[in-house]
């Protein structure tokens, strides 16, 4: 066995945490050689249903756990961590504008931002769940001085696996089947599921137009709200389960001839401002990420680039007092 990771997961106490954890603790996000010491990190409020989550997790007696530290101070919760799945955020209530939510959000991730500069270990990797993420992702690593900023970044992985099976059961195949997909944007309904250069088990597969425009792609970008209409919850296990997808392959790369969406600080690349937290076509490989170049983007996919990259300024716009 490895020497242990420390792993924290804020909002631990809510329904991604529950979903979240427990695999987290099996070793299915980092490996079966690999123990963690898990950081729980909630509000004050939250702290007697954090002990009954805590009581569940050694009840399960996982061979992999060597610690658990359950908080609701920041500084003991991010001390020395080297992975941080930072879910907790404020939830948008009946008729809160996003402008207010932005602004809520922003206050909660500019602290976090601050406690993980401090105290976090210098090679955290860091992927923002909480909404609206990839904003929230911006205001917090702006508070970040001493790590570099490549560590911080935004999940759009449950979007791309949502793409990934409407695909595979467009084309009769299995989902693993399907490759060189990706999202690009905001995690909000302006992402952009790109499908152009999509392969179905190693060939070039194509789908038509029409059931892209009128089908797939609301499909995609509305299938949160198909799930709360559903479940009368927001999705929880899918989420938990893409958030652990983004860091297992963070850490252990993309499959050959394959890539991934995740949401990260923009280079510049495909026109889309620098700094801005988006999400990309991504080959990882030993640890570090690197953007897909020279993907052909047809006047179709440059309209709805042209939309996200606009909402995702306007946010930035709106929080522009907290990026000082
Ligand atoms: P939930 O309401 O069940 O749990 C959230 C937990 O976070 C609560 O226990 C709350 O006390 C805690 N919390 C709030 N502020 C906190 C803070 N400052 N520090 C630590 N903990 C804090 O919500 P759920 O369903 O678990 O969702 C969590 C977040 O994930 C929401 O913002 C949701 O919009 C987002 N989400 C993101 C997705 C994505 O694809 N990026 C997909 C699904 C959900």
């Amino acid at each position: 066995l490895k020497p242990p990771v420390r792993v924290a997961i804020t909002g631990a106490a809510g329904q991604i945490g529950y979903s979240l954890i427990f695999r987290v603790a099996s070793g299915e996000m980092l490996g079966p050689n690999q123990p963690v010491i898990l950081h729980l990190i909630d509000l004050p409020f939250a702290m007697t249903a954090l002990n009954g989550v805590v009581m569940e997790i050694q009840d399960c007696a996982f061979p992999l756990v060597q610690g658990i530290v359950a908080t609701d101070n920041q500084q003991v919760g991010f001390k020395d961590v080297n992975y941080a799945l930072l879910v907790g955020a404020k939830p948008r209530g009946p008729g809160m504008e996003r402008g207010d939510l932005l602004k809520d959000n922003g206050k909660i991730f500019t602290e976090t931002g601050k406690y993980i500069n401090d105290h976090a270990s210098r090679d955290i990797k860091v992927v923002v769940v909480g909404n609206p993420c990839n904003t929230n992702c911006l205001i917090l690593a702006n508070q970040i001085k001493d790590i570099p900023k490549e560590n911080f970044t935004a999940m759009t992985r449950l979007d791309h696996n949502r793409a990934q099976h409407q695909l595979a059961d467009k084309l009769g195949v299995h989902t693993s089947d399907i490759r060189k997909i990706a999202i690009f944007g905001n995690h909000s309904p302006t992402m952009v599921p790109y499908i152009d250069q999509m392969t179905a088990k190693n060939h070039k597969a194509t789908v038509d137009q029409q059931w892209v425009t009128q089908t797939f792609i609301p499909t995609v970008q509305q299938r949160g709200a198909e799930i709360i209409k559903a479940r009368k919850l927001s999705s929880a296990a899918s989420a938990g389960n893409a958030a652990m997808n983004h860091i297992t392959t963070w850490v252990n790369g993309t499959a050959e001839g394959d890539y991934t969406s995740m949401a990260i600080p923009s280079d510049g690349s495909y026109g889309v401002p620098k700094g801005l937290i988006f999400s990309f076509p991504v080959t990882v490989k030993n640890g570090k990420y690197s953007i897909v170049q020279g993907l052909p983007i047809s006047p179709f996919y440059q309209g709805l680039l042209d939309k996200t990259i606009k909402e995702l300024v306007d946010e930035r716009i709106a929080v522009d007092h907290l990026l000082k």
